[in-house]
């Protein structure tokens, strides 16, 4: 079954940096590279490289990018059926900026990614019926996000909602969703409680619960992932790898949970599955381009 993307894609504009400069400073930095990235595109490509079938939906921007980004998608086998060009309009573009820690800062620029509009989901709705999931990003107007997720739970697709980058949600609809995908600042954002410990984590996820909300995955980078929901609440350690750029790593998270827990239907094990996927991401420059493909996946997994 398919795995439908209703979301983000982005240019990343990607600078190494020793610090960032202070205001009317400036400074040198060390490298530059270019990729393809945005959150709905980058969970997108992680499904396809682990060998899953996605259908895409995005806008793209009338310039020199749009073309590229279509390319790109094509060239990993999604279905680009419903990558559509904004006429007038840039293409959305992520300046980042990674430290020597491989800690990331990102801008976005949405461009085309505003034009993303509830009457897209209409015109694909047959399409759509036929897939096992839908992933959603918040990078996108929200107003199509919510649409996404009425939809999916009227015709029993399942959603999986990340809810980056982090904003303040209406309940009503994220319980319709069956899983809220969270990191620690989105769920800070989400609950305004205090997420600085383990203890304050699940506390703010179990806030969510009560809420009505099914299912919560708070991915914590180098601490795993936390699974609540009613009567249920589990740790998953982390796998640790030597990490030179995270960018990206909570997308690789949610590409992976998602092909895997469409196979096998079992989330922890599946949230086991996809730490490892997202720390393996981790060791390599870029976003997408640092995803493991599922020869190399299992090849690491002996
Ligand atoms: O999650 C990482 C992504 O966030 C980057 O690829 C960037 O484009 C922004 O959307």
């Amino acid at each position: 079954m398919k795995i439908a993307v209703i979301g983000s894609n982005m240019i990343d504009l990607v600078t190494t940096v020793i610090r960032m400069p202070r205001v009317g400073e400036t400074i040198e930095a060390p490298s530059f590279d270019m990729g393809f990235g945005g959150k709905g595109a980058n969970q997108a490509v992680a499904v396809a490289k682990l060998g899953g079938d996605v259908l895409m939906m995005t806008k793209v921007g009338d310039d020199i990018f749009g073309p590229s980004v279509k390319k790109n998608f094509e060239s990993m086998g999604i279905d680009t059926k419903y990558v559509d060009m904004v006429p007038g309009v840039s293409s959305g573009v992520a300046p980042i900026f990674v430290d020597a820690s491989s800690n990331n800062s990102i801008l976005i620029v949405k461009g085309a990614n505003n034009f993303l509009h509830p009457e897209d989901i209409d015109r694909a709705a047959e399409d759509i019926k036929g897939c096992g999931l839908i992933i959603l990003q918040l990078e996108v107007p929200l107003e199509t996000v919510y649409y996404a997720i009425e939809w999916g739970a009227k015709n029993g697709v399942q959603v999986i909602l990340n809810p980056a980058p982090a904003a303040e949600l209406d309940y009503s609809y994220v319980r319709k969703a069956s899983f809220l995908v969270p990191n620690e600042t989105e769920l800070e954002t989400i609950t305004k409680m205090p997420v600085s410990t383990m203890s304050e984590i699940a506390a703010a996820a179990r806030a969510l619960v009560r809420e009505g909300v099914r299912s919560v995955i708070v991915t914590l980078g180098s601490k795993g992932s936390l699974y609540v929901a009613e009567g249920r609440e589990e740790l998953v350690p982390p796998h640790t790898v030597k990490s030179v750029d995270s960018t990206g790593a909570g997308d690789a998270f949610i590409g992976s949970f998602a092909q895997y827990y469409l196979k096998t239907g079992d989330v922890i094990e599946t949230m086991k599955t996809a730490n490892r996927y997202a720390a393996l991401s981790t060791m390599k420059p870029g976003t997408q381009k640092s995803f493991p493909t599922l020869e190399e996946f299992e090849r690491y997994a002996g």
